[in-house]
């Protein structure tokens, strides 16, 4: 059956970036927001080291940390914060990683053939779903993403997470903070970067520890060695600068400049709240669309699963799902670069291992008019590529 074209929708969103990270820029970002950035000076001078320590109180003060959790600034982004949590914590106890898309896939990938850990369960799932999480043994280590970024599947919430637990949760939360509301107490280790949520610029990544974290790495010490970007522990004790400001290696102050700027701008906007509130009206405007729709649908096969973040669409066309495998990917590229060729939305064709489809950023960063703009082009843009395939 053939497919009406709708007419070119009047509206464009002004801000193409949809990207799932790097993420937008806040509202009315510009390169001008850096001026303060201080530059050409030590990291280590007492501006400098104020400078870092902004960033941690404004992200601790936001997010509603509990007082006795630390945060810190570490190298290599998200990647390096979740990296560095495993290599100095894991070994003590049998450990369950679970995996439902390409991150935390990377992460069981890192705990079994790198530190090759020989008490481990995998807890796995294909794109779209969650594993079984009742399975899961919290008197073991836990390791997992709280939204899969590339398959748009989240946890719920934290419930299925006992509070009195004797291994430790480590959480890879890097497209899920400043979005969603965690369950700090359930949490020991919670990462994430500078690149997603806030729109910052990609380089650091954050590590936040609890009480019972530092008390693991203060009295395990892996059998593997550890390179300095990870040492987290001196001489046995915690290197409670880190958490005070003083990064292990060099950071960029033109980066630092910039995650202060995201965070202010996020105070600006009402803080948690307000950015949970503006994620959610960009989800709502996506799914009432999806949910009207004849072509699209979520990735996600449980609504209690759909990020509110990184919005996975597959695309359930009779005519699209009847094509080969092949086809289909050249056919779901082939509407990304329409889109990303019209101006209308940059970034947003699935990530290269998922199924097919379309991915959205809709955290804060994104203003929901632009959402609401882009909607009536995903239509129009579908149907001419599959007009001309
Ligand atoms: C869930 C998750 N973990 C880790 C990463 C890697 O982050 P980075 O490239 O900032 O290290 C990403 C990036 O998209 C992600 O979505």
């Amino acid at each position: 059956m053939s497919m009406i074209i709708p007419t070119r929708p009047g509206i464009r969103p002004r801000c193409p970036n949809f990207s799932s990270g790097p993420c937008a820029k806040r509202p009315g970002w510009s390169a001008e927001a850096l001026a303060g950035a201080l530059l050409a000076r030590s990291h280590r001078s007492p501006a400098g080291r104020a400078k870092l320590a902004e960033v941690l109180v404004r992200s601790r003060a936001i997010l509603g940390l509990p007082g006795d959790y630390r945060i810190g600034i570490v190298a290599g982004s998200d990647t390096g914060a979740v990296e560095m949590a495993l290599w100095s914590l894991l070994g003590a106890r049998g450990v369950d990683v679970l995996a439902w898309e390409s991150f935390g896939r990377n992460w069981l990938g890192d705990v079994a053939q790198q530190l090759r850990l020989a008490d481990l369960r995998k807890f796995e799932a294909p794109y779209g779903r969650l594993p079984d999480l009742r399975g899961v043994d919290f008197s073991r280590d836990v390791v997992f993403a709280w939204n899969g970024t590339t398959s748009g599947v989240r946890v719920p919430d934290g419930e299925w997470i006992p509070a009195g637990r004797e291994g430790l949760v480590i959480c890879d939360a890097t497209s899920a903070v400043f979005a969603i509301e965690l369950p700090w107490e359930k949490l020991d280790v919670v990462t994430w970067s500078w690149q997603k949520a806030l729109g910052g610029e990609a380089a650091h990544g954050m590590l936040v520890l609890s009480p019972r974290a530092v008390a693991r790495l203060e009295s395990h010490r892996p059998n593997w060695p550890l390179p300095k970007l990870f040492q987290l522990t001196n001489a046995g004790k915690l290197n409670e600068g880190i958490f005070r400001g003083d990064t292990i290696n060099t950071p960029s102050l033109l980066c630092v400049e910039d995650a202060i700027d995201s965070l202010r701008w996020a105070e600006s906007v009402g803080g948690l709240a307000g950015l949970i509130r503006r994620t959610r009206a960009n989800f709502a405007a996506i799914e009432s669309w999806v949910e009207n729709s004849a072509w699209v649908a979520f990735l996600a096969e449980d609504k209690a699963w759909r990020s509110p973040t990184s919005v996975c669409l597959k695309i359930v066309d009779p005519w699209f799902t009847d094509l080969a495998g092949e086809r289909q990917a050249s056919v779901a590229k082939a509407l990304a670069d329409r889109l990303e060729s019209e101006g209308i939305a940059f970034d947003i064709g699935s990530y290269r291992d998922a199924p097919p489809g379309l991915r959205i950023w809709a955290g804060a960063t994104v203003e929901s008019a632009d959402v609401a703009a882009l909607l009536g082009w995903l239509d129009w843009a579908y149907a001419s590529t599959r007009a001309q395939a």
